[in-house]
């Protein structure tokens, strides 16, 4: 086996291992590549080296591009070959930010299977152009009266805050009374509860982006202090907002809040109960879903703040982020 073999396959091994360590274990590879590599497979040329008994110890496995989260559950993991995407650099302005956390953006690997009606994203943006395509994006979004109704009670167009470059995006439903007078997502008292989570997750607020499902207040004729749901026709009409943020952010991961929030991104009506803590896909970005910090201010028990914070560590875990001893004790029972 030539010497530039042994380096490519190092370097493919530790690429591997990278991935995994994001709790990523499996890559789509095309059949034909598998064929070939099986067929090509060089003898061992030196002993397996004896595995830890952890979970990091799991094979890594190449699954054919085109088989589902079910089919690959089911089939046995398929020796380390070689993986099949580039790392793409990260720009300056993010190492700086996220410090340690950060490395190469690796594109998005769906271990969940995409369903055929989420569009692939369009390719990433330089961090200048999606300034500018934010911009303009921001600039047509406020300026917006599809839903008459709503342009019509509406203080203003609440767009989305945050950093453009982040690598977590948390999605809520709509804007509140709060939202609607300041023009910014999650500023009430739900608002103050998020803030509170992201800092605990180690971050802030200017550090990740925060986007509404819908832009504009679900208008309540003559009741200003009640909140309602958005209705379907309003999802529907808004969320090419949301697709174009994101198709713009292209983040590492988000966060889903509440029932709505996953609706209007996956679609269906899947309880959030039943959701919680599972990664979904969202046109191949890891999503995952949890309760609306307003179910949080309703019912106060530790255990549900536990399950949130809980799907708030495994969003950590996905990009890498450090988790001390203290936050993992987070509303745990005190021994
Ligand atoms: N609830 C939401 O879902 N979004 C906000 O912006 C505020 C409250």
């Amino acid at each position: 086996m030539s010497a530039a073999y042994v380096q490519l396959l190092d370097a493919a091994i530790a690429h591997c291992e990278a991935l995994r360590a994001d709790g990523i274990d499996s890559v789509p590879v095309s059949a034909e590549t598998l064929a070939g590599l099986s067929a090509k497979r060089p003898a061992p040329m030196r002993p397996a080296a004896p595995k830890p008994a952890t979970p990091a110890a799991r094979p890594f496995a190449f699954v054919p591009a085109s088989m589902t989260t079910a089919q690959e559950a089911s089939s046995p993991a398929t020796p380390v070959v070689a993986p099949t995407s580039t790392p793409r650099p990260l720009p300056a302005s993010v190492v700086s930010r996220w410090g340690q956390a950060a490395r190469p953006i690796v594109p998005t690997v769906a271990k969940v299977h995409i369903p055929p009606s989420q569009p692939a994203l369009p390719p990433p943006l330089q961090p200048a152009a999606k300034d500018a395509a934010m911009a303009e994006l921001r600039t047509r979004a406020l300026a917006c009266v599809q839903c008459s109704h709503l342009a019509g009670s509406r203080q203003t167009v609440v767009f989305g805050v945050g950093d453009i470059h982040a690598r977590l995006m948390f999605i809520g439903e709509a804007p509140g009374a709060d939202e609607d007078q300041q023009g910014e997502p999650f500023v009430g008292k739900a608002g103050e509860l998020l803030t509170k989570m992201i800092i605990a997750m180690g971050l802030s607020r200017s550090e990740v982006y925060i986007a509404n499902i819908l832009k504009c207040r679900p208008d309540t004729p003559g009741q200003t202090a009640v909140n309602r749901k958005p209705t379907s026709d309003e999802m529907a009409t808004c969320i090419p907002w949301l697709h174009r943020q994101i198709d713009i952010i292209q983040p590492d991961a988000m966060v889903a809040l509440g029932a709505t929030a996953v609706e209007g991104l996956l679609g269906g009506t899947a309880g959030i109960a039943k959701l919680r803590g599972t990664w979904q896909s969202y046109r191949g970005i890891p999503l995952m879903p949890t309760y609306h910090p307003a179910y949080l201010l309703q019912n106060q028990a530790p255990s549900e703040k536990r399950k949130v914070w809980e799907d708030l560590m495994a969003a950590m875990e996905k990009l890498a982020l450090p988790i001390n001893a203290k936050q993992r004790a987070y509303f745990l029972p005190k021994a």
